[in-house]
């Protein structure tokens, strides 16, 4: 008998303890608004992530010094995915589980974006992707939104100005094999040039990491293309140009927004001189929004935004201006938010989720953003081009 009790205590503690170790989130109470940041601080494409999370919190705590929403204050998570597709769905379910996030901001990477969305669409919090620009990414559940173009356009675009400006007829494609971004933007590059009547002479690929890029390089150089298509990220885009530039071959590279990285030309030196791609932002833009952002920003990183980190701070202003309606609108479900993650805080997320869903001409840093009805944003992009080791401002595309 009494061994049987204490058997019984025995258990009865395990329980307690159990419940002590279950998730912040599920009996969490606050008076801020919590919300998750992931992305890559570290890894292959650490200036993605870094200037995402700057950009992020310059809004956040520009929102909060103001008095944030209606005197409640957002408070910012950030998790680590160290470049890498599994640790993105591993940081988004740290931050919704143990953090109690009702949100959540990122990634950059479609790949890591896609990774992680099943995650928030599964738990029901909505997810905001700045910069992923893959079409698969917002089709994996309706809580998934971005406010960043898409790559068809992007490709399409990329295709017209090469064969229509440049008046360029033969290209190289050079893929990145283990990156979503890179294949769909090479393949909707690929369609959109031969569709205005380009020729693809030669359709190679490297994988994400590699260093040496030699082999692929003396195949397209035998095929003497006019320009060196990279739909890539920077780290391997800046040592394809100046491989490139070893072996001899004079074409310009053009790429997309995956180049946007102050690391580019530190990496690339001149040989990416003559080349061009396609960014979200144009920081002369004399828009006063921007002006103000660009000095904001300056002002507190002592350097200048890129397109990551214009796009993080339109994401987060997309999400503030979704809880700002649900405060003014349903102040119960506001509170609900920063209550116990139960059914009514559920119902909660689902009202912000339908508010971001219905989001309509914010005024961006990037632009003025719509969703659709497939939660993309339709929005101009900027060709930059690169000289003497410099950047500058080509021309804004519409859609
Ligand atoms: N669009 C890229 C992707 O989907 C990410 C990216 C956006 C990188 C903007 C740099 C600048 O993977």
């Amino acid at each position: 008998m009494v061994r049987m009790r204490t058997l019984r205590r025995a258990a009865l503690a395990a329980l307690v303890l159990a419940a002590a170790a279950l998730p912040l989130g599920c009996a969490k109470r606050s008076n801020e608004i919590p919300v998750g940041v992931y992305g890559s601080l570290t890894g292959t494409t650490a200036t993605f992530g870094i200037s995402t999370k700057q950009g992020t919190e310059l809004f956040v705590d520009n929102l909060n010094a103001a008095g944030g929403i209606g005197g409640t204050k957002i408070q910012t998570f950030v998790e680590d995915d160290r470049s890498l597709p599994e640790e993105a769905a591993t940081a988004v379910t740290k931050l919704i589980d143990q953090n109690g996030v009702i949100a959540v901001l990122g990634e950059v990477a479609s790949s890591r974006s896609m990774a992680a969305a099943p995650v928030c669409q599964q738990a029901g919090v909505p997810m905001i992707s700045p910069s992923s620009t893959n079409p698969r990414v917002t089709e994996l559940g309706d809580n998934i939104f971005r406010v960043c173009f898409i790559d068809p356009f992007q490709g399409q675009m990329i295709a017209k100005f090469a064969k229509n400006t440049l008046h360029f007829n033969r290209a190289a494609v050079l893929r990145d094999n283990k990156n979503d971004y890179s294949v769909g933007l090479a393949n909707y590059f690929t369609q959109a040039y031969q569709a205005l009547g380009g020729t693809v002479v030669i359709d190679d690929a490297y994988s994400e990491g590699d260093q040496d890029f030699k082999a692929q390089l003396t195949k397209i150089k035998a095929k003497n293309p006019q320009f060196i298509m990279v739909p890539g990220y920077y780290t391997e885009v800046g040592l394809i140009a100046r491989q490139a530039r070893e072996l001899g071959i004079t074409a310009p590279l053009l790429g997309g927004d995956g180049w946007v990285s102050e690391k580019l030309l530190e990496i690339a030196e001149h040989a990416l001189d003559g080349s061009y791609f396609v960014n979200h932002f144009y920081e002369g833009d004399p828009n006063p929004l921007v002006q103000k952002f660009v000095a904001d920003y300056q002002q507190r990183y002592n350097a200048k935004p890129d397109g990551l980190a214009a796009l993080a701070y339109d994401a987060a202003g997309v999400l503030t201006a979704a809880l700002q309606k649900l405060h003014d609108e349903d102040p119960k479900s506001f509170q609900a938010l920063m209550g116990p993650r139960n059914d009514v805080q559920k119902a909660a997320r689902a009202k912000l989720r339908d508010l971001i869903a219905a989001t309509k001409d914010y005024p961006g840093v990037t632009g003025r953003i719509t969703l659709d009805a497939k939660r993309n944003a339709v929005k101009p992009a900027v060709f930059i081009g690169i000289e003497n080791r410099a950047y500058k401002y080509v021309a804004t595309v519409e859609p």
